[in-house]
C-alpha cells in the first residue's frame, strides 16, 4: 500500500476502481520529469541542427549539414594524397639506396612493401619471405640472382625465366631424363655434389664423377661449385638448397632438371610499388650492399 502523499493525508486516485483495486494518481518525481522534458528539448534541437528525418529521395540535412559519408571521403582523400606524395618521393629518389637513407621514406617503403608482399608474393615465398622448396628464402643472405637493391629490383621487374622479353633464361638441364648422361654418371655426380657441401658421400663415386663435373657443370656452377649469379646457378657448396640437399633431391635435380619461374611484375605493379618492394625485401635481413 502506497504512503499517503497529499495534504489531506489521503491517497489521490484517478477515480478508477476495479473489484476494489483503485488506480492511484501519484505525481512523477521531479528529477524524472526534468530529464524527460530535457530529452524533448534535446530532440528538437537535434532535428534542427543535425540530419534527422528521412524523406523520399533524401533526408533533412540540418543546419550543420553534417555528413559522416563526406567525412570518410575526405579522410580517404587525405590518405590517398599522402600516398601519392610518398609514391612521388619514391620515384624522385636518385637511387633505391637514397630511399633507405631517408628514415621517413624508408618507413613508408617498408610499410607499403610489406602489404604488397602479402598480396603478391607471400603465396610463393611465404608470409615472412621464408620460402619453400623451389621458392627461395628471401630473408637469408644467400642469393641466387643477387641481393643488392638493384639485383632485387631487376628480379621483380623482369622476373626470372618469365615471359618478360628482358628476363634471364637459363635452366638446369634434365641430364638423366634427356639422356645427356648415363644413369651411372648421374649417380656418381650425386656423390660429387654431396661432397661439394661436405656431406657424407662415396669417395670412389666422387672420383669417377670428377671429369664429368669439370666438362658438364663448371660453365654454370663454377670449378669450385660456388655458382654463377648471372645464370642463376646456385652455390652448391653451402648448406642452403633451393630443391633440397639430401641425396634423393640432388639425384632428382640431376635427372629431371629444374627451371623455377619468378614472374615479372613490370606492368602488374607500378614503378614506385616495385621500388617499395625492393627496399622491403632488401631490409628483410639478407640485403647486400
Ligand atoms: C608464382 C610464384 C612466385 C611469386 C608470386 C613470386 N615469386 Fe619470387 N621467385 C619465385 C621463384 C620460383 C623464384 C626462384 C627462381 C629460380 O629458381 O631461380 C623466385 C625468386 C625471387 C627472387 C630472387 C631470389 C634470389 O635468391 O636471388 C626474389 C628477390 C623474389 N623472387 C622476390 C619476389 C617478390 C618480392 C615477389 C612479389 C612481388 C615475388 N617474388 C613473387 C616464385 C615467385
Ligand atoms: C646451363 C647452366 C647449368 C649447367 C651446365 C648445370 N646447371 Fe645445375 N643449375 C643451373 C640452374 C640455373 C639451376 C637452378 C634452377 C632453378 O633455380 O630452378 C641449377 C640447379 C642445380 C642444383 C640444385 C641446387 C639447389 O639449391 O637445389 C644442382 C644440385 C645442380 N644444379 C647441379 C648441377 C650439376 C651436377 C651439373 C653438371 C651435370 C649442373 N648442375 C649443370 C644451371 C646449370
Amino acid at each position: 500500500m502506497a504512503a499517503p502523499n497529499n495534504e489531506t493525508g489521503e491517497e489521490e486516485t484517478t477515480g478508477h476502481e476495479w473489484d476494489g483495486i483503485r488506480e492511484l494518481n501519484n505525481p512523477l518525481p521531479r528529477w524524472w520529469l526534468i530529464i524527460f522534458y530535457a530529452t524533448i528539448v534535446w530532440a528538437v534541437v537535434y532535428w534542427i541542427f543535425m540530419p534527422a528525418w528521412p524523406g523520399i529521395t533524401g533526408y533533412t540535412k540540418g543546419l550543420r549539414n553534417h555528413s559522416e559519408r563526406e567525412n570518410v571521403a575526405v579522410a580517404l582523400q587525405q590518405l590517398e594524397s599522402s600516398r601519392v606524395e610518398f609514391a612521388q618521393r619514391l620515384l624522385a629518389a636518385p637511387s633505391l639506396r637514397a630511399i633507405e637513407s631517408d628514415p621517413d621514406l624508408l618507413q613508408y617503403a617498408r610499410a607499403a612493401g610489406e602489404s604488397l608482399f602479402g598480396d603478391n608474393c607471400a603465396t610463393c615465398h611465404g608470409v615472412g619471405g621464408q620460402g619453400f622448396v623451389g621458392y627461395p628464402n628471401l630473408v637469408d643472405d644467400e642469393w641466387i640472382w643477387g641481393g643488392t637493391l638493384d639485383d632485387i629490383q631487376t628480379t621483380l621487374r623482369v622476373g626470372r625465366r618469365s615471359d618478360h622479353p628482358e628476363t634471364t633464361y637459363t635452366e638446369m638441364l634434365a641430364y638423366g631424363q634427356d639422356g645427356l648422361l648415363t644413369p651411372a654418371e648421374v649417380n656418381d655426380l650425386t656423390d660429387y655434389v654431396l661432397s661439394l657441401s661436405g656431406q657424407l658421400h662415396d669417395p670412389e663415386a666422387r672420383a669417377r664423377a670428377e671429369e664429368v663435373y669439370q666438362t658438364q657443370c663448371v660453365s654454370c656452377h663454377g670449378v669450385d661449385g660456388t655458382g654463377d649469379r648471372e645464370q642463376g646457378a646456385p652455390n652448391l657448396t653451402d648448406a642452403i638448397w633451393l630443391y633440397g640437399g639430401e641425396r634423393s633431391a640432388i639425384w632428382e635435380t640431376l635427372w629431371y632438371g629444374r627451371a623455377g619461374v619468378m614472374p615479372s611484375f613490370e606492368g602488374r605493379l607500378s614503378e614506385d610499388q616495385i621500388a617499395a618492394l625492393a627496399v622491403y625485401v632488401h631490409t628483410l635481413g639478407g640485403g647486400e650492399d
